[in-house]
Order: structure tokens, then sequence, then C-alpha cells
């Protein structure tokens, strides 16, 4: 397992094994019956390629509205707790004392992408987002604290687990595409991304 620092993440390459990373898959199954995952419409309308459903007392949502954490589902159900096993990375990699709040769950389709964006919807910065990669390569780029400026970008592989904390907590980030077939961790193919965060 190597360790890296790119502009204040930090980047744990292979932190999951194959087998703890098919638990996990297993793990997230019953979640995503009971929470099916669903396309996020943009505050201007914009229909986003990536999937989302959340687990936890909060979850993440994104509508006209706009960018929230809620208790409840889009379908109006409570999100399902977070798997054990997801807890065990936080609290193997973050913290022991406090769990996170809401653990969202990202799938991307061949030709999903994620703009650069911050997390700035806690209440909090001074927990990290903790996000774990499951499935196919993606293309992860990381900016600044403030938007523009010059980006630099890493291939995340399955099993690799991000860190976004410290001054870093704010930077902008992204998914420029992923690599499709490129793991055979999810029949169907994709990718999987889980950030943990503590909302509240
Ligand atoms: C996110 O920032 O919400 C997702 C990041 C990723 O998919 O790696
Ligand atoms: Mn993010």
């Amino acid at each position: 397992m190597t360790r890296l620092l790119l502009r204040g993440f930090e980047i744990r390459k292979g932190y999951l094994d194959n087998a703890v990373q098919s638990r996990l898959i297993d793990a997230l199954r019953p979640l995503l019956k009971s929470a099916p995952l669903f396309r996020p419409v943009t505050p201007s309308g914009k229909v986003m390629s990536v999937r989302m459903t959340s687990a936890g007392d909060l979850g993440w949502v994104m509508d006209k509205a706009g960018y929230r954490y809620q208790g409840q589902h889009p379908g109006g159900m409570n999100w399902p707790k977070i798997p054990e096993l997801v807890l065990a990375i936080w609290q193997d990699l973050v913290s022991p004392e406090r769990a996170p709040d809401c653990c969202l769950i990202n799938y991307y389709g061949k030709d999903a992408k994620m703009g650069l964006h911050q997390d700035k919807d806690e209440a909090d910065f001074s927990w990290p987002v903790l996000s774990v990669s499951l499935g196919d390569d993606a293309l992860f780029r990381i900016g600044n604290t403030t938007r523009g400026g010059k980006t630099e970008s890493i291939w995340l592989n399955s099993g690799d687990v991000v860190i976004m904390g410290g001054p870093a907590r704010l930077t902008y980030h992204g998914v420029d595409r992923i690599r499709p077939g490129s793991s055979r961790l999810l029949p169907k193919g994709g990718r999987i991304n889980l950030t943990m965060r503590v909302a509240t």
C-alpha cells in the first residue's frame, strides 16, 4: 500500500484488498435495493450523469431547490444504515470516536463524470471527507481551494481511499471520466464511490 500526498489530499493506493472490496459490494447490494440510486438534477436544471443515493442519518441530495442534507431519500423512505464494513474504514483512517452522519454513494456508468466542486454543505470542516473507490478506474482531478488555477489529476483504482481534510478540506475536486471495463468488481461494470462525511 502506498501513501501519496497530492495538493493536501492523502491518497492511500490499494488500501482495500480484493476480498474486502467484494465484501463491501455485497454489503451495498441490499442498501441499493432499499434506497435506489436516483439521477439528480442540479438547481439550474442540468441532469447529472452520476446516479446517487446515501446511507446514514442524513443523505445528501440535489434538486431544483438546491443542495442539502436531509433525513429521507427522495422516495420518502429513511436512508439505510451505513454498513459496519464501511464504518470500519472511517474508524481506522479518521476517528473511532465520531461516526460519519452520511455516506454518499455515487455510481458512475461508462459516460459519467463529475465537475470540479467543493464539499461545503457540512457544518464543521474540521472533519475530513473520506472517499472510497470501487470498480472501474477514475481520473480524479484536484484543483485549489478557490475556483480556477492549475489542476493535477491522478487515476484512482478500485480499493484506493482518499482523505480530503485539513487545509485541503475545501479543495475543488472532480472526476473527468472513468475507464470502462478496467475492473471486474461490479458485474455490470462502472464505478462506485463512497464518500463519508460528518454533516452536522
Ligand atoms: C465526489 O466528490 O462526490 C466524488 C468523488 C469521486 O467520485 O471520486
Ligand atoms: Mn466531492
